[in-house]
């Protein structure tokens, strides 16, 4: 893997002021508007123009805003990639502009795009181990047997793919537990509800629902209650993100435990530019460290909460 200084990688100067692209993927939930909120934050702070697009949940627009940026000049773009596969091309269409893409929260399909070759840097949270830090406390909780339903994320998104294999591959060591269900509720709270539904009607005895992210977990929730099933006692709830609405169902008991994956990349992403642009070679993942939350610490933690 090359650094970030090879020779094919678009070079940033070192300005005062830059104008920045920042291409989000959609904002129908807190994680993402939290994003929003402080890679807007931080870029008024420091004083570069932020040139702000949402792709409102499609991969074809998001490809469209990218290129838009690129049109308009700016110096660097963020990109939180929708899908994996499909943001490739405006990852390259950017390279071959000349305008460095640093990848932020999701990363793209590493068997075509490289770090430090195609783009900078990916900045984001260790998926895989959040899906394993789920799969180990919902085991422990359960003891070791549960009939689980799955709730994905985006289809061909890092973050589903990665929290569904961090999961699966942990919980492959305990016979007991079984994923009996798994499908995709988009990361979207009321179609993580109709997919909870469904799944819980084909599967009335499932035991235990693992949601890629807190909004379908929450989805989920409501779909037990109206299914008359009581969530934390009947079917133990486990999930990612830390929103203040997971928060607030761990209190209430509804909810076992989610996985902290911190939204707030404003920081650390406009530091990431100024390294580049004083020509430090950056490391190929600049991984953003999760915490956990439980009733051990929600109740503490829920006044930070998003
Ligand atoms: O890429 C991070 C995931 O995307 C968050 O878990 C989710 O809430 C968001 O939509």
């Amino acid at each position: 893997l090359g650094g970030a200084s090879a020779q094919d990688l678009p070079k940033l100067k070192q300005k005062e002021k830059y104008k920045v692209g920042f291409a989000q993927t959609e904002s129908n939930n807190p994680w993402r508007i939290a994003q929003t909120e402080s890679m807007k934050a931080e870029a008024a702070k420091l004083g570069h123009q932020l040139v702000y697009t949402d792709a409102a949940g499609s991969a074809a627009k998001q490809v469209a805003d990218v290129n838009s940026m690129i049109a308009q000049g700016v110096d660097l773009i963020f990109l939180a990639p929708r899908e994996e596969k499909p943001l490739i091309p405006a990852v390259m269409a950017a390279k071959k502009a000349g305008i460095p893409v640093v990848l932020l929260d999701r990363n793209v399909d590493q068997s075509l795009a490289k770090a430090g070759r195609d783009y900078v840097t990916f900045i984001g949270s260790d998926f895989v181990d959040e899906g394993k830090r789920a799969g180990e406390a919902l085991t422990k909780a359960v003891n070791g047997n549960a009939k689980i339903i799955q709730l994905e994320g985006t289809t061909g998104s890092s973050p589903a793919n990665d929290r569904r294999k961090g999961f699966e591959d942990y919980i492959k060591a305990h016979p007991g537990m079984k994923v009996v269900a798994s499908q995709s509720g988009d990361f979207a709270r009321d179609k993580g509800r109709q997919v909870a539904e469904t799944l819980l009607q084909a599967h009335p005895d499932a035991t235990a629902i693992y949601a890629h992210n807190d909004e379908m977990a929450i989805g989920a929730i409501a779909a037990l209650e109206a299914a008359g099933k009581k969530p934390g006692k009947d079917v133990i709830v486990v999930s990612v993100d830390g929103t203040r609405d997971a928060l607030q169902a761990i209190i209430d008991g509804k909810m076992l435990a989610t996985v902290a994956c911190n939204p707030k990349f404003g920081p650390k992403a406009f530091e990431t530019l100024a390294r580049y642009a004083k020509g430090e070679k950056i490391e190929p993942w600049v991984i953003n460290t999760d915490r956990f939350f439980d009733k051990s610490n929600a109740t503490q933690l829920i006044a930070d909460a998003y």
